[in-house]
């Protein structure tokens, strides 16, 4: 067993902490010693109203089981106002775990604009503004940990999901690409798709199967992820009832064609087989395995 994780020192937000996975995060963190902000807005499952209950609950909790913790009612559209209240409490931002969210499910054809907007507010706008707020302080301490929030149905798609699967998947963009802004810095920043039982599957799954997918069997990989020894960066992970795995890009070998002569649609036809090919695929990791093809088939230097 390796040695314990602790969050001693550290002060950590989870945006959507009322319910679900955020409050089972939450009171990990503060179970292991970290002082955290518990953020909810309190809204219904189709982000609308709000109500200060379900946060006041979950500090009453930690504080019950010796903990510190404060609670933090704003939206994550006002992310400033969260960290704000990370910094005027505990002084620092260590940790932000993105997890706030809703879903406003219908078929492409009659989502609705509002539909759109609200599920891109909470879930995308809301991890860039919490996370933009923080940023410059985990820059400065040259120290951050952050867990985006996806979902499988973002990585795969689903039906009745366009506005979620939308907002779900640029977040793991998001990481990429703070990943490599945050490198030299001490930044790690990691994407979960997480399946657990919460209000947000018992509109889909049977009581049963939602009891039985427990929101603490996706706590402990937040934990390590958010953890000081957490070694790499960028990653995306699936999570859910004990089972979890890393997921990463395959790319096929693919076809190089003469860039100089004219490449039409009908040569392109002809070798949709090979283009599609898994046979000696690669596992590409940055953006310079893409210049790597282009400028190489070019036949020159890849510019520095
Ligand atoms: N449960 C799953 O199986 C599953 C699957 C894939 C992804 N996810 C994602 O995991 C995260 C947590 O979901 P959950 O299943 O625990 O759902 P949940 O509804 O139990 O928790 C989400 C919490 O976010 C809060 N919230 C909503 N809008 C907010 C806002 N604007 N500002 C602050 N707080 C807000 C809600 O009040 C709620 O307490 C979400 O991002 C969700 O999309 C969950």
């Amino acid at each position: 067993m390796s040695k314990a994780i602790g969050f001693e020192e550290r002060v950590v937000v989870v945006t959507g902490a009322g319910g679900g996975l955020g409050r089972s995060y939450a009171l990990e963190f503060a179970r292991r010693g970290a002082r955290v902000v518990v953020n909810d807005l309190g809204g219904s499952i189709h982000g609308e109203g709000k109500s200060r209950g379900a946060a006041d609950d979950v500090v009453t909790e930690i504080h019950s089981l010796g903990g510190e913790a404060v609670t933090n009612y704003d939206s994550v559209e006002d992310g400033d106002r969260i960290i704000r209240t990370a910094i005027d409490n505990f002084g620092r931002i260590d940790v932000v775990v993105n997890n706030a969210g809703i879903l406003r499910d219908a078929t492409f054809l009659k989502m609705t604009d509002v539909d759109w907007d609200l599920v891109y507010r909470v879930h995308a706008l809301g991890a860039y503004k919490v996370t933009k707020a923080a940023w410059p302080h985990m820059l400065k301490q040259e120290y951050g940990r952050i867990v985006n929030t996806a979902s499988a149905a973002g990585i795969y798609g689903n039906f009745g999901q366009a506005n979620y699967a939308f907002a779900k998947l640029g977040i793991h963009g998001l990481t990429q690409t703070l990943s490599l802004e945050g490198a030299r810095k001490g930044i790690k920043v990691s994407t979960i798709a997480p399946v657990a039982g919460s209000r947000l599957l018992e509109s889909i799954l049977a009581k049963d199967v939602v009891d039985a997918l427990k929101p603490e069997c996706v706590t402990p990989l937040v934990m390590k992820l958010c953890s000081e020894r957490m070694e790499e960066t960028g990653g995306l992970y699936e999570i859910g009832a004990g089972w979890m795995a890393k997921l990463r890009w395959e790319r096929s070998k693919g076809v190089f064609f003469d860039p100089i002569s004219e490449i039409s649609a009908e040569m392109i036809d002809d070798a949709w087989a090979e283009v599609c090919d898994f046979t000696d695929a690669d596992n590409p990791t940055g953006i310079q395995d893409t210049f790597e093809a282009v400028f190489g088939n070019l036949g020159i230097e890849m510019p520095q």
